[in-house]
Order: C-alpha cells, then structure tokens, then sequence
C-alpha cells in the first residue's frame, strides 16, 4: 500500500484575454506536459454576482471594478487540476501577478505583460481551492 498523500486538487480560471487571443491549447499544455490531471473543465461566461463570489476578497479592492469588468467580458476556461503538490506547484508555473515582471518560463512571463489581464487564475491556498472548487464545481465538492 502506498504511504503518499492523496493529491490535491486546485482550480484553475483560463481567463478572457487568453480565449480572445487563441491561448487556451498553449496553457492547457503546459499544465498537461507537466503532468498534472484535468478532473474537470468548462467554458463559461461569468455575470457579475458570480465575480463577486469568486472574487469575495477583493470586492472592496480598488482594482476590483475593472477587473471585473475585465473577468465578465467573454467566455473563460474554469477547470480542477490535480496532481503532487498541485496549488504550489501551479502558481510556480503560472509566475507573480504582474506579467512585465514575471519570471521568464512562467504562463505570465512568457505570455502577458498586464497586471490585470495576467491570462490564468489559480488558487492560492488549500482553504481558496476548496471554496473555489465548491463555487465552481459543486458535483466535485
Ligand atoms: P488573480 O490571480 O485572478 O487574482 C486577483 C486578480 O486581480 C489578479 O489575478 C489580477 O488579474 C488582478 N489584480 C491584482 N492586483 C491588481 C492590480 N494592482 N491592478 C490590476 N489588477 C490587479
């Protein structure tokens, strides 16, 4: 019998701008190739109360309104990876918030150079993964 953890499980936003410019396929490989599971997937445009909900600790942020604005514009890609270690794991690949100053090799580093419009949400957390999956994903929950 194994002695390992089962795996985690993190939620993953493909966000507007990456479906409007046709990055969907090259951030779905990355995570692929990688190694990690796709549990689930869905494309799905937000309203506004459903950002509120995702986004509940940032709703009072002054950065909130156009990024909603932004996050309700078109249709995203939400999705459960799973896998070793994988919120850690999928931060590291998708690099810090600002993509002109991410870390070259990473989805924000090599693709966006927005603060805002930085192509990939994931959960920061264990306790951020599972409300988020439980938004996203009830059936999962
Ligand atoms: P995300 O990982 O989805 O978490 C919150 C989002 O808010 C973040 O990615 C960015 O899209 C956005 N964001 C965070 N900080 C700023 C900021 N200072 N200016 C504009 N957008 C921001």
């Amino acid at each position: 019998m194994s002695s390992s953890s089962p795996d985690e499980r993190t939620l993953v936003l493909i966000k507007p701008d990456a479906v409007r410019r046709g990055l969907v396929g090259e951030i779905l490989s990355r995570f692929e190739r990688k190694g990690l599971r796709i549990d689930a997937m869905v494309s799905r445009t937000m309203d506004g109360g459903f950002a509120d909900q995702h986004y509940a600790e940032h709703v009072d942020k002054p950065f909130y309104p156009p990024l909603k604005t932004f996050m309700t514009s078109g249709p995203l890609v939400a999705l459960v990876l799973s896998g070793d270690q994988v919120i850690e794991v999928v931060r590291a690949m998708i690099g810090s918030t600002d993509g002109r100053k991410a870390t070259a090799g990473t989805i924000r580093g090599d693709l966006s150079l927005s603060n805002r419009e930085n192509l990939v949400h994931a959960s920061d957390s264990a306790d951020s993964a599972k409300r988020e999956i439980a938004l996203w994903f009830p059936e999962l929950a």
